[in-house]
């Protein structure tokens, strides 16, 4: 059976987006952005502010379970905010062993991590060791740093510090965000170990999904940007593998979901520049899920205001000739 994951999404996929998105359908799971534990146990209230989720059962609104994500380089440090981070509800933690970001890596997090495979097999150890043996332990990692050539010891480490999960973004940090992702890699790496793993990396619509499935063997796929670009990605995709017709999101149906982040985003107290730019950074990305996505973005980009965004986000709702349940993905 096949398991979907949202990406955890720094700046991006906030719980309001993760709570949009598992109630459109398909996906299993969630994952936080990431917390950069470095110098000191977290309260509570900052675990809160990443993953209000703590406060329902650590569920989104539909029920999908939401895994905490720490990055970090001290051993002992992560295992402690990862045992408060599941005193506080926790159903599992993931290790952030990808992040490509500059000022992270400089201080030796994320990435740069994967040149030392020792260093993630003490990591994932000692978080392991800090939570109780119910709750799984996870890491995501990429191919490499500057190179793939430690992709099956850092997969390894991995499973060797104790993890009961991998997930492979198929590029390595130099890589970056660049396509192609290497899913090739992906099937020698599910060969080299024991434990499960998903498949990460430029799946933007069921065909990427179905190629990326069928190289690397994988039965469980995290979707990152493919599923902000296009909302409904995994219920597509879960209804291509059930053999059904998917209930495809006209553009129409799209808007109505922003319109409802905006609700969502004022009722958290944010402020109106947070919701404009939220906006406007998810209408940029649908582009590549939207046809319609480019004219909108062009409309709003220079919208301050809020109240103006959404009469025009609801003119465009409203608009007949969106509101057709075509397929609205560009590349399919
Ligand atoms: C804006 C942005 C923020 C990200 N933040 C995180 C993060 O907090 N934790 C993490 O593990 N990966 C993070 N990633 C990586 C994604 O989870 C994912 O691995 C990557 O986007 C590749 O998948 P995709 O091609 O489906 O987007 C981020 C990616 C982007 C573009």
């Amino acid at each position: 059976m096949t398991q979907l994951v949202l990406a955890p999404m720094e700046g991006l996929v906030d719980w309001r987006v993760r709570q949009l998105l598992s109630a459109v359908g398909g996906f299993d799971h969630c994952v936080t952005e990431f917390i950069r534990v470095s110098q000191t146990l977290f309260p509570a209230h900052v675990f809160y502010r990443y993953c209000p989720e703590l406060h329902q059962g650590c569920k989104t609104a539909s029920g999908l379970p939401v895994l905490v994500q720490l990055m970090g380089h001290d051993p002992e440090l992560l295992g402690e905010n990862a045992a408060f981070a599941v005193e506080l509800g926790a159903p599992g933690i993931d290790i952030n062993f990808g992040c490509p970001s500059k000022t992270v890596n400089k201080r030796e997090a994320g990435a740069s991590l994967l040149k030392c495979p020792e260093n993630l097999y003490h990591i994932v150890k000692a978080v392991r060791a800090a939570v109780p043996d119910h709750i799984p332990v996870s890491a995501k990692i990429r191919l490499g740093y500057a190179d793939k050539e430690l992709f099956l010891e850092n997969a390894r480490a991995v499973e060797e510090g104790g993890a009961q999960h991998l997930t492979v973004h198929a590029r390595t940090k130099m890589e970056g965000y660049k396509p192609p992702a290497h899913w090739e890699y992906l099937a020698r790496i599910r060969e080299a170990i024991s434990i499960p793993m998903t498949a990460n990396g430029e799946i933007w619509t069921v065909e990427d999904y179905r190629r990326c499935r069928d190289i690397s063997g994988c039965t469980s796929f995290m979707l990152g940007r493919g599923a902000i670009a296009c909302p409904d990605l995994a219920a597509r995709i879960k209804a291509f593998e059930a053999g059904q017709e998917p209930v495809k999101q006209s553009w129409s149906d799209v808007l109505g979901l922003l319109l409802t982040y905006i609700d969502l985003l004022a009722q958290d107290g944010t402020t109106e520049n947070h919701q404009a730019g939220r906006i406007k950074q998810w209408v940029a990305l649908m582009r590549k899920g939207h046809a319609p996505a480019a004219q909108c973005f062009d409309d709003i980009k220079r919208i301050r205001a809020v109240s103006e965004l959404q009469e025009k986000l609801q003119q465009d709702r409203d608009n007949p000739a969106y509101q057709r349940t075509e397929d609205p993905i560009a590349a399919e």
